[in-house]
Order: structure tokens, then C-alpha cells, then sequence
């Protein structure tokens, strides 16, 4: 999609589709209000006709053929004044693309003033909407893919232009994101994600990648990562990847590291069959390193960045592990396995320590963890844990700006023995029914290191498994994470 910025009125811009936005219950004013002149009054007529609705998500058209140089008006509402925010005029921006986006070409976007966000807000949200809600899940679907919408002119100032440049790179690393998740588990392999996370290195300067293999993992003492990828065929990965820009500021390494169990079976406590292919989605937290990775690079953020993605399957076979298993970390810990579907604090674990080992000053890990998460928070917030408070409200003042929604969640020392083991160490999981995905931000905090280091439990807005009626109305995956580590690492570099 072309997206550009035009100096213009509103009642001056040529698109197949003007669009503007309408507060619920406050008349017809502003952008809206001004389109009024040249078409006599017809918007507020047909406001008041009740037929052009302010109710948030509401996208109707007006034909105008003759009377604007745009043949065609479409009035998005907001919804109310006092609850208007970013997310409000994605959903609008999203609502018009889907209603427009079968047969128009171009779709303008009135910023319109008299709103009580920025300009610059504004213009990150309409392209965010659009792009973002255009996204099509069906790639594999032959008659699926039918938009036509190929450009959107943001109708304000040419000041906003890098505003506006920036988010729409940022919506296709977030729709890349997607791809991946959305991705079959046949096609989305590990080895598939260390090929993508070659491609970008391969098309952005700064960028270098390696792949660790079965043999590799298991000679690095990663013993927990090897314990979960010994039940697959498929051949596991810990897929790295550096950014090393050089005009870099200070000490600082931000080390991200993803969960991706490319499907996840439960391995021998394996899960219920019902919607077990939504498991595809168990690897979004390192979709999101990687794209987001790739985003940094493009652009271009003066920060440092390892990221380090945990990649195998969990299946159960002949030579899976099993309940019971004592499995040694790379940290030395030792890991009485409770139960195999709790996999992911594992491959974490390893990889934590690998991030760490390899100069990670602060550490982000993202995974779909647990179920709890989505039963506490459902499908809207991510939980984020921290070992330092300031570090945790970091990320989560990243995620809010960005539009990742995130919610801190406690930690404390009497969770500990949640995990407490009488065989080892700790074990994997409890068979209290208390605190699920608290007590597995205490499991990866053992193996977090020393420093600042950060959790985000994903489970729930990763992966949509029904429509979230908001700009990301798709099924499956939504690219959640890119947007908040892009964000987290501009703020490092401020
Ligand atoms: N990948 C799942 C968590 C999950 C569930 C993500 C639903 C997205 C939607 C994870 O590996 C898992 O199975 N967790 C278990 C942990 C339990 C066995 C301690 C869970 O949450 O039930
Ligand atoms: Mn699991
Ligand atoms: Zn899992």
C-alpha cells in the first residue's frame, strides 16, 4: 500500500473515498462539518436522519459524485468525546478499509482538529487502522485475497510525513509478524523461522543471524531447550540474531527472546483436541522478535539489540521427555518435570540464559505462556512481570503508547514455592490452581541473570481466536509485540 501525506482541505483532495471521522452525540463539526459547505448540509441531514452513526466502528458512504473532487465520502464514527483514543480511530480507519476496500483504490484521511488527539497521534492511528486492518489471514485460500485498496493519502500537514512514513513501516513488520503466525506448523518450522531471520539480515545492514542445531543446543548445556525438541522429528533451532548499528549509544543491549514452540501438542500430557490448531500460534513471541528485530533495523534505531527466539515443536512420541524427567538448564539449575505442556518457562529458560551469556544488558522475553494469562486478561492485554520495577513500567508505558495493550503484574518471593521441587531445583508446573502464569514468570526469574529483566505473557492477545470487533478483526495472529518493542527501543535510544 502507498501512503503519503497531502497538504490539503479536505473538500480539496481527489480519493475514490474521503473519510472522515464523527463523534457520537456532538453534532457534525470539525473535518466532517467542513465537507458541509460544498454539500449543502447533507452530511448533518443524514446525521440527524440517523443514517451516518457516530457509534464507534460505524463506516457509511455518502455519494457525492460532481459536488466534491472525491466521488465518495465515507463518515467513520469515534465514538464518544471523553472515551477517544488511538484505538477508537484505528477501528475507524479499520471499519472504512473494510467497507471500502473491495473496490476503491484510494482511500484519503481527513486529520481533522478539532479533536482532542494530535495530528501526529492521529496520523499514527489512521495508517496503524488501515494497515493493520486490512491485513488478510487467507493467504492459503484461493479466492481469498480480493482488496483493492492500493494508497492512502493522510489529508493534513506535510509535517506529519515522518510520522506517518514511520507507521506504516512499522504496520507491515507487525503484518509480517502475522504471516508467521498464521503460518501452518508444516510450513512454519524452526528451521523455516532461522531462514526468515536470515532473509532479514540478509536485506538490512547491521543485521547477522546464526541458527543452533539439535547437536548444538545439546553441547551448550541447554538441556532443557533439548528435553522439549527430543519428542519432534523436526529439527529444533535457537535462532540468533544481532543488530549491532554503529553509531550504537552507550553500554546498553536490549535482549529479546521469544518463545516459539512452532505447535504445541502438550507433548505427553497432551491437550484436549478441541481448537488445538490455534497451537500454531504457540510461536508468536518469537515471530515478534524476529520482525520486530527486522523493524529496528529498518529503522534504523541506534540501540543494540540480541535477539535470541527458542524454536521447536512439542510432541509427544517414543522419545519425548516425560513427567517426571530431572532436566539440567545451561544455568546449572536442575528441573523436575510436572507436567509437559508446560514448555515454554523450559525453552525460555535456556534461551534466557543464552541472551545473557551473549551480553544482554536488559532482557524482554514475550511468549504465549500460559492459559491463565488469557483467562485473567483475555485477548485485549498482555501480563508483564518484572525483577525491577522501572524496568517493568518501561515496557509497559511502551506497549500503552504503541497500541500493544500491557498490564503489570506482581511478583514476590512467596510465590517461590509455587515452584519449589523435593527431587531438584524447581519444577515446571503446580498442580494448585492458583496464579498460573505468576508462578511461571517466578520459574523464568531463576533464569533471568543478573540485571533488568521483563516477562510478557502474551497468551492472550497474541492470537485472536475469534474476532476482537476492534482494527484487529481477523482471526489468528495480530503481530502483538512488534509495535511495543519498536516503541521500547526508541525510547532507549531518546
Ligand atoms: N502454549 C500454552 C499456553 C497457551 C494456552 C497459550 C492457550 C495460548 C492459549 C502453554 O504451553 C501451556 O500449555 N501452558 C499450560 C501450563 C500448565 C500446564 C502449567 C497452561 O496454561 O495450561
Ligand atoms: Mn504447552
Ligand atoms: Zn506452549
Amino acid at each position: 500500500m502507498r501512503v503519503e501525506v497531502q497538504t490539503c482541505a479536505p473538500a480539496e483532495l481527489e480519493a475514490d473515498v474521503l473519510a472522515v471521522p464523527l463523534l457520537d452525540g456532538e453534532g457534525v463539526t470539525g473535518a466532517a462539518g467542513e465537507l458541509d459547505g460544498p454539500l449543502d448540509g447533507l452530511i448533518a441531514r443524514l446525521a440527524q436522519e440517523g443514517e451516518l452513526r457516530g457509534e464507534l466502528g460505524s463506516a457509511r458512504l455518502v455519494h457525492v459524485e460532481g459536488r466534491l473532487p472525491s466521488r465518495r465520502v465515507a463518515v467513520a464514527g469515534i465514538g464518544k468525546a471523553e472515551r477517544l483514543d488511538a484505538d477508537a480511530l484505528r477501528t475507524a480507519a479499520s471499519a472504512v478499509a473494510s467497507e471500502v476496500g473491495e473496490f476503491a483504490e484510494s482511500v484519503g484521511w481527513a486529520i481533522d482538529e478539532s479533536l482532542s488527539l494530535t495530528s501526529e497521534e492521529q496520523a499514527r492511528a489512521i495508517v496503524e487502522g488501515t494497515l493493520l486492518g486490512g491485513y488478510q489471514p487467507g493467504r492459503w485460500k484461493h479466492n481469498g485475497q480480493n482488496a483493492k485498496l492500493a494508497s492512502l493519502t493522510i489529508c493534513g500537514d506535510q509535517s506529519l510525513a515522518e510520522t506517518v512514513e514511520r507507521a506504516a513501516r512499522i504496520s507491515l513488520w507487525v503484518n509480517r509478524a502475522r504471516d508467521l503466525v498464521n503460518s501452518p506448523p508444516n510450513e512454519a518450522t524452526p528451521e523455516r523461522l532461522a531462514a526468515r531471520a536470515a532473509e532479514i539480515a540478509s536485506e538490512l545492514e547491521h543485521v547477522e543471524t546464526e541458527a543452533l542445531g539439535r547437536e548444538e543446543i545439546i553441547a551448550h548445556g541447554m538441556g532443557a531447550l533439548a528435553a522439549v525438541a527430543q519428542g519432534s522429528d523436526t529439527e529444533p533451532r535457537l535462532v540468533i540474531l544481532r543488530y549491532e548499528p554503529p553509531e550504537a549509544k552507550g553500554d546498553l543491549v536490549l535482549g529479546l527472546v521469544g518463545k516459539a514452540i512452532t505447535f504445541d501438542t502438550g507433548g505427553i500430557s497432551i491437550k484436549p483436541s478441541l481448537h488445538m490448531q490455534d497451537m500454531k500460534g504457540d510461536m508468536a513471541g518469537g515471530a515478534a522478535v524476529i520482525e520486530a528485530t527486522g523493524a529496528i533495523a529498518d529503522l534504523g534505531l541506534p540501540v543494540r539489540v540480541i535477539g535470541v527466539v527458542a524454536a521447536t515443536e512439542n510432541m509427544p512420541s517414543g522419545h519425548a521427555y516425560r513427567p517426571g524427567d530431572i532436566l539440567t538448564a545451561a544455568n546449572g539449575k536442575t528441573i523436575e518435570v510436572t507436567n509437559t505442556d508446560a514448555e515454554g518457562r523450559l525453552v525460555l529458560a535456556d534461551a534466557l540464559w543464552y541472551a545473557r551469556e551473549n551480553g544482554a544488558t536488559h532482557v524482554l522475553d514475550l511468549a504465549t505462556l500460559t492459559g491463565a494469562m488469557e483467562v485473567a486478561l483475555g485477548d485485549l492485554y498482555a501480563g508483564v512481570f518484572a525483577n525491577e520495577d522501572d524496568w517493568r513500567d518501561r515496557v509497559v508505558a511502551a506497549g500503552e503508547a504503541s497500541g500493544d495493550h500491557a498490564w503489570a503484574f506482581p511478583m514476590h518471593p512467596r510465590y517461590r514455592r509455587y515452584v519449589d521441587s523435593v527431587f531438584a531445583d524447581l519444577k515446571n508446573s503446580s498442580d494448585l490452581r492458583q496464579a498460573g502464569a505468576v508462578l511461571a514468570a517466578e520459574f523464568l526469574k531463576e533464569f533471568a541473570g543478573e540485571g533488568p529483566w521483563a516477562h510478557a505473557d502474551i497468551a492472550g492477545p497474541a492470537f485472536l481466536e475469534r474476532s476482537r470487533g476492534d482494527y484487529l478483526h481477523q482471526r489468528g495472529g495480530t503481530g502483538y509485540g512488534v509495535r511495543l518493542i519498536v516503541e521500547l527501543a526508541t525510547r532507549l535510544t531518546a
